[in-house]
């Protein structure tokens, strides 16, 4: 692995086994993109890449030269209304108005592993091994702003992340336009665009185009990264599938507005550019400051998109989550949300939390509604003190209760938001995000509390760590219900409204970062309304989060199978909950439901003492096969095998690190009569170790069952055997297969 400069070329050379990242400074002094793909072998000049023409209708930069315009020239971070007429990553806006930068190469250091993002999270090294990083510094000599663009590579797998950070070295203030955290220009446009969309209930849902001329993009402009779009982008060749093929992963550490988008020209070239949704923001930069860009990471593989996946989740569990529980198999937990509502006394938590006990649950979770005047979603948000008239002995005697039981507590928090009816918002009312003479409009009966001020920050910290001293809590759910809307703070001046949507995430992070830091033993899962923050930035924070609120089992095959694109098992909140389902009001098997929520971080979100004396077995028997194996669940290396968007059936598995042990899902939405014979070709298996199979005690050997297939024909093919209906609608199966000592 290295990073070389080719002194006589101008040359940037990036690359380790996998991947080859190149670029060049260019002869007016910007970086200009040569190749990013599969690794290919150093030289000392590669200059030809840039591939420059006479073209009519052009801008040129030099008088004498017409191939030279930057319209046709793929660069790294372009600037704007110079030439490129394409969109920019970069604009600073300076005094007199202009718009125009010059941004010329100066220097570039190179350092052993990754630096910190300040205030940001961001992927992380533990040794110097591990990766390298390149900082280019460039220089606008009219304005004396630097930029440094960051080029983190990390030594296995094909990983680059980028950032880019503004030095403002000169004197008159200028403000930032847009600060984008990646550009990277593609030589063509032969891709499938990839994404990740739905809204509540409905997210991560897969959703795919041809690439065209103009412009395509996703984002969020709601103050969350959102239900509506993920942070993430596929761009995969059109013949790449799962197993195989040329793909690049795109995903951005940020839980704020962002944009995603693609812009292909006039030649098909491609430029596709991540960050901070350049819309609803803008920075102002007073001599002596910087501005950090959230990072960008990058993922390439000729191996087909589980190998992209791969390589996401084994970053993101290891060194993008942090803390205690990064490595550790997670509790199996019940939440009393879909079992009370608001409906609870602390009797009636205690009976359900003792029936959780008796059946293996290990974490107890109070969820919302033990707060002050909270009785009801209309009142209590901002008062994190626990209503006495609910749990007598508060939130201190409750989870002492629970530990009693021999399980432990955790508790609900929503701690960006306010209720007007609640003590914090009568004495501070100008804590909300709020725009002066406007009407200030609610989501769920909640206004959302000013995070870009620190004494606001403070004041939610105070209250919460007060409860994490004096209670044994071990587990926080942290939620956040609605967008930001008249998005406006009463602490900073005109010219820093722009900058309002990124001070508040920035508090958010500060919140998590100081509360993780002082509570390093409590297990934090985020939440917004389900997924509506559902992405990498949380993840530094909390290791797992409350994928959907949707927690019907064939809903969440496609929600979780969509999200397995980018995320982890580890990361995936995911709970068995009653029949009716609450948000479809359909009625599944309680087995497809636990073998759903077993590729998640199980627990149940229902009253087990509702369930008949079957039924409770049941549960017992699905505890007790999470416990054995959820180390493998949600740390193994998992293969995606059948699609829930493009048939009835879906299938998923994870294989062991040593290929030991596997675990298939297999799922059947609709029953089908005198049905076809199924297989599912198995992937990750070693082809020579011989497993036995649990459900057919079959014997087979890794190659059979990757190149030939697992059967998996129902043999009453679809209709009930010898009077017993040994199938139905909604049917799942889970196979385990254990190798044989070899
Ligand atoms: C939305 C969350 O997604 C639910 O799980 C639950 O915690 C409610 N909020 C509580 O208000």
């Amino acid at each position: 692995m290295g990073i070389v400069y080719h002194e006589s070329s101008k040359v940037f050379h990036l690359y380790n086994d996998t991947i080859s990242y190149l670029m060049m400074v260019l002869k007016n002094g910007h970086l200009g993109q040569l190749y990013f793909g599969k690794r290919i072998r150093d030289r000392e000049d590669f200059s030809y890449f840039l591939e420059t023409c006479k073209r009519p209708m052009t801008s040129y930069i030099y008088e004498d030269d017409r191939t030279f315009s930057l319209e046709h020239i793929r660069q790294e971070y372009p600037v704007f209304g110079t030439t490129d007429y394409r969109q920019p990553a970069m604009e600073v806006i300076q005094e007199n108005g202009s718009r125009i930068s010059d941004f010329q190469y100066q220097s570039h250091r190179l350092e052993k592993g990754k630096p910190k993002l300040p205030g940001l999270p961001a992927t992380y090294t533990e040794s110097g091994q591990e990766a390298e990083t390149l900082t280019v510094t460039l220089k606008d000599e009219l304005t004396g702003v630097e930029l440094e663009l960051l080029y983190t590579i990390f030594t296995k797998g094909g990983i680059l992340t980028r950032s880019a950070r503004f030095c403002h070295k000169g004197v008159k203030p200028i403000r930032l336009g847009r600060a984008m955290s990646l550009c990277l220009d593609l030589p063509d446009r032969d891709y499938v665009w990839q994404q990740l969309s739905g809204c509540w209930a409905r997210e991560c849902h897969i959703h795919c185009r041809n690439l065209e001329p103009g412009i395509q993009a996703i984002g969020s402009m709601r103050g969350n990264s959102s239900h509506e779009h993920n942070p993430f982008l596929v761009l995969r060749r059109p013949h790449a599938d799962e197993r195989q093929g040329e793909v690049i992963g795109l995903s951005l550490i940020y839980s704020g507005n962002f944009r995603i988008q693609a812009e292909v020209d006039a030649h098909d070239t491609l430029r596709i550019l991540a960050g901070i949704d350049p819309e609803t923001f803008e920075w102002k930069l007073e001599a002596g400051e910087s501005f950090q860009t959230p990072e960008a990471v990058l993922v390439y593989t000729d191996q087909g998109m589980n190998h992209m996946s791969q390589t996401f989740h084994k970053l993101y569990q290891k060194r993008l989550a942090r803390g205690y529980w990064r490595d550790k198999a997670r509790p199996i937990l019940n939440n009393n949300w879909e079992a009370t509502y608001f409906d609870f006394t602390e009797e009636r938590l205690i009976e359900i939390a003792s029936k959780a006990k008796e059946c293996g649950v290990e974490l107890f979770v109070l969820d919302d509604g033990w707060f002050g005047a909270r009785s009801s979603d209309h009142a209590g948000l901002g008062d994190w003190k626990a209503n006495r008239e609910r749990l007598p002995g508060g939130i201190t005697g409750l989870a002492e209760r629970i530990e009693e039981l021999g399980m432990k507590f955790g508790l609900w928090f929503e701690p960006e938001m306010v209720n007007k009816d609640s003590d914090l918002y009568r004495q501070h009312p100008d804590w909300i995000l709020a725009t002066p003479g406007r009407k200030v409009s609610y989501g769920r009966y909640q206004y959302v509390l000013d995070f870009s001020r620190k004494e606001v920050v403070d004041a939610i910290y105070e209250q919460m760590a007060k409860i994490l001293k004096n209670a044994k809590v071990s587990y926080i759910k942290w939620d956040m219900n609605r967008s930001i809307t008249e998005c406006f703070s009463k602490a900073w001046p005109a010219d820093r409204q722009g900058e309002i949507y990124h001070r508040y995430i920035l508090g958010v992070y500060d919140l998590y970062e100081r509360l993780t830091w002082e509570f390093p033993h409590v297990l934090f899962e985020s939440c917004s309304s389900g997924g509506g923050r559902f992405d990498p930035g949380m993840l530094y924070y909390a290791p797992q989060g409350w994928l959907s609120d949707d927690s019907d089992a064939v809903e969440r095959l496609k929600i979780q199978y969509g999200a397995s694109m980018c995320y982890p098992i580890s990361s995936m909140g995911a709970h068995v909950s009653v029949t009716p389902n609450h948000q479809v009001f359909r009625n599944t098997p309680l087995h497809t439901r636990a073998n759903v929520a077993c590729f998640g971080t199980f627990g149940y979100e229902l009253d087990l003492n509702k369930l008949t004396a079957k039924e409770t077995e049941e549960v017992k028997e699905q505890i007790a096969f999470m416990k054995k194996y959820r180390q493998l669940l949600q740390f193994g290396t998992f293969y995606r095998l059948e699609s829930p968007f493009e048939g009835n059936e879906a299938a998923w598995m994870v294989v062991s690190d040593d290929q030991k042990t596997a675990l298939v899902g297999w799922y059947r939405i609709l029953n089908r009569v005198n049905g076809n014979y199924t297989r599912l070709r198995l992937e990750g298996l070693n082809p020579a170790y011989c497993y036995r199979n649990n459900r057919s005690g079959l014997n087979n050997y890794g190659d059979e069952l990757m190149y030939a297939g697992l059967i998996t024909t129902d043999e009453t093919a679809g209709q009930g055997a010898d009077g017993e209906i040994a199938c139905s609608d909604f049917d799942s199966r889970i196979y385990i297969l254990e190798a044989e000592e070899v």
